[in-house]
């Protein structure tokens, strides 16, 4: 029997790979830069599952080349880059990679953490400059972090695991969320819930943790900037349509704002220029890029679509709804 064919965005780790060749005719795209629009389109059309990247698109223009899609295994946890409803209609199922990144993430929402309050991007630059003069005492002066107040917005998985980060600096953990944890949760990580503006205007480290979605779309504004202290500093690994990045340049340039330390931006790879400040720290969405997480998320994304076509239900599936009859039918 003809295996099912799949397209891969990625060439992705051969960990992944193995779970893939096992069962699937796979097309993986090999070259150096990530494939065009038009040839995921091109290469989609005749394929049943698709190993996605969180930079393609699906929505109802890639559905509607790829009558026989489906699955979509997104090899992220976010998945505001898929259309969920969309596949939905069109029977396409839909998985991400929760779970595995959130101690790498958490690990890098610190290291952002870090690096903006100790100022270690500037004395970087400085020391590689060759224009370095030696010690002095009021050179490269940051802020420090132990015994701060930290403010986590989201309070999900990599929130939590930020939380954890900071009793080891004795901070003061805030956290908001939608949801309230139950109780024993806020008291093993010591963390205490503020509405959202007491978090604001308490916290000297704001640190975003939601996903993208309607209700948190530009949920770091103007309004939300001119509540932080002065002193404060933003550090956002979430996603970056979360943050308003005109108001965030100009809470920076009016100094209502102390800094911000970002690994995720509006409109990818684009970089608002009035973010290349000294006070900044700005990485390439690089929180989760550790070669074992991302190795994890894309045997993930794999097993996920073998689970698929074994007519198994795929563990990490967002969209469960479209599996009623099919798998009865062993489909
Ligand atoms: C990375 O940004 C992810 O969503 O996994």
């Amino acid at each position: 029997m003809a295996k099912p064919k799949i397209l891969s965005t990625h060439q992705l780790f051969e960990p992944a790979r193995k779970i893939l060749d096992a069962s699937f005719e796979v097309d993986y795209w090999t070259g150096s830069e990530r494939p065009g629009r038009a040839e995921v389109l091109a290469q989609v059309k005749d394929k049943e599952g698709l190993v996605c990247l969180l930079t393609e698109k699906i929505n109802d223009e890639l559905l509607g080349v790829a009558p026989k899609l489906r699955m979509v295994a997104n090899v992220a946890v976010g998945f505001d880059n898929v259309d969920v409803p969309a596949c939905t209609r069109r029977g396409v199922a839909v998985t991400n990679t929760p779970g595995v990144l959130d101690e790498t993430t958490a690990d890098f929402a610190w290291t952002l953490l870090m690096a903006v309050a100790r100022r270690v991007a500037e004395g970087e630059q400085l020391t590689r400059s060759g224009t370095w003069k030696g010690w002095n005492l009021d050179q490269l002066c940051g802020t420090d972090v132990w015994g701060k107040t930290l403010g986590l917005v989201g309070f999900g998985r990599i929130g939590r695991a930020v939380a954890r980060r900071a009793s080891g600096f004795q901070m003061k953990v805030l956290y908001h969320d939608a949801m309230r944890p139950a109780e024993s949760v806020e008291k093993e990580l010591r963390a205490e819930y503020r509405d959202f503006n007491a978090l604001l205007a308490q916290s000297d480290f704001v640190s975003v943790h939601v996903p993208l979605m309607a209700e948190t779309r530009g949920l770091m504004g103007a309004a939300q900037f001119a509540r932080m202290k002065a002193a404060a500093f933003l550090i956002n690994t979430s996603r970056g349509p979360v943050v308003d990045e005109a108001a965030l340049v100009h809470a920076l340039e009016s100094k209502k704002i102390a800094g911000a330390a970002l690994d995720v931006y509006e409109n990818e790879p684009f970089i608002h220029p009035g973010l290349k400040r000294p006070n900044t720290v700005l990485t390439p969405h690089e929180a989760s890029a550790s070669i074992e997480t991302r190795t994890k998320m894309a045997c993930m994304a794999a097993e996920n679509v073998a689970a698929m076509f074994r007519g198994e239900r795929p563990p990490n599936i967002l969209n469960p709804e479209v599996l009623q009859g099919k798998q009865a039918a062993g489909a």
